[in-house]
Formats: structure tokens, sequence, C-alpha cells
């Protein structure tokens, strides 16, 4: 019984291998883009890049005030693919396959010898967005406006709950249209 059941675990195991692979290569079909082909599958879903920590570039953060009684309730961190901000720089576009990851802290406030001073501490999930036309997935809700977008809690990075991004997203980020729908505000890094 004990190794029907071992056999039958490994065989499970099997197939999540085998899944995962061929999410991996149906993935390279996204315009042979280096960064974006590790994020967007062949059907235009995303998925938390994961070297973003250390291939990407830092952006900025956002403290999001706690109310009464000071402090941070919300930290969140940004960060680019690789050269998409040298890019936006240059020109004021941000190019296609480029990746914004958006990390969302609880935070954690506490007197330090700085001051009354707040962290990232629990990772709630992540907010990605990849440039694209999005006429490359019209099948797709999660499309449009020029960029891919979604929203994945920490215990799966891999597959979002977002459904449609005109209800998840787009309504939030109209103040930042004419910057290509991004709150470039915040983001030393990208200062002409
Ligand atoms: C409640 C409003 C709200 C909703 C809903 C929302 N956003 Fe945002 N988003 C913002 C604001 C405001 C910022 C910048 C300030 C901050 O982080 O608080 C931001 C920043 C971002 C960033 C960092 C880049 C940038 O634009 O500055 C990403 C990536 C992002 N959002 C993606 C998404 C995606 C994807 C969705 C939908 C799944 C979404 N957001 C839904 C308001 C929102």
């Amino acid at each position: 019984m004990r190794a029907v059941v071992a056999a039958s675990a490994l065989i499970v195991v099997g197939i999540a291998i085998v899944v995962t692979h061929e999410g991996w290569q149906a993935a390279e079909a996204f315009d042979r883009d280096p960064m974006a082909e590790a994020v967007v599958d062949v059907r235009g879903n995303l998925r938390v890049p994961g070297d973003y920590r250390t291939s990407y570039q830092f952006l900025g953060s956002w403290a999001i005030a706690a109310g009464s009684g000071g402090g941070s309730k919300e930290i969140h961190v940004v960060f680019a693919s690789p050269e998409a901000a040298d890019a936006y720089r240059k020109d004021g576009h941000f190019p296609d396959g480029t990746v914004l990851v958006k990390e969302v802290y609880g935070a954690t406030t506490g007197e330090m010898t700085t001051g009354s001073v707040s962290r990232a501490d629990n990772l709630k999930g992540w907010f990605v967005m990849v440039k694209g036309d999005a006429s490359r997935f019209p099948d797709n809700a999660l499309w449009g406006d020029g960029w891919g977008w979604s929203w994945f809690d920490t215990t799966n990075p891999r597959e979002t709950t977002s459904t449609n991004y005109k209800f998840n997203c787009k309504s939030c980020h109209v103040p930042a249209q004419a910057t290509d729908w991004v709150y470039v505000d915040g983001y030393p890094v990208l200062k002409r």
C-alpha cells in the first residue's frame, strides 16, 4: 500500500514537472523578448518573474499612511526589468516587453534611533504589468491600454486571481494615463 502511495506521488510530481516545462516553452513564444518570455505565456497569462529581486532594477517605494497614530500600514516596492528605466529616460516610453513588479507589504512601525520608523513586514502579493500590444491576446481580458495586468497572492506567484484589468486595475490608474498608466513621479531613476 505504502509503495502504491509513493508511486502515485511520483506520478503526480512527474506530471507537475511536465506541465511546468511545457508552460515555460510556451512562454518563449512571446516575441522572443528575454524578459517578457519568462513572464507571459502564449495565451497572454502573466506570472511573477522568479528573478526580479536580483536581476531587475529598483525603481522606488511608496509608504501608505495608516491614518491616525502615524506610521505606515503598507509599503510598496517597485522594480522594472533591466534597461526599461534607461529607455524611459531617453524618450519617455517603456519599450515592448518591459515588466514592472510592485511588491505589497504590510508594514510594522516602531521607535528606532532615527525616529518612528515603518518597515516592510509581511508580503501580501505582487502587482505585475507587462508592456505589449493587447491585440496579441484578443481573448484575454487582462490585456489592454498597452499592458498586460495582473495581481498575484503570495501563495501563487504563477497564477493570477485577476479576471479583467478594466475592473481590477484600470480606474485606479487613470490619474497616470498621461505617463503610460504608470505613476512615474514616484521613481527617481525615471527622472529625465
Ligand atoms: C486602489 C487603486 C489601485 C488598484 C485597484 C490598482 N492599482 Fe496599481 N497602483 C495604484 C497606485 C496609486 C500606484 C502607485 C502608488 C502606490 O503604490 O500606492 C500603483 C502602482 C502600480 C504599479 C507600479 C508601477 C506604477 O504604475 O507606478 C504596478 C505594477 C501596478 N500598480 C499594477 C496594478 C495592476 C496590475 C492592477 C490590477 C490587477 C492594479 N495596479 C490595481 C493604484 C491602484
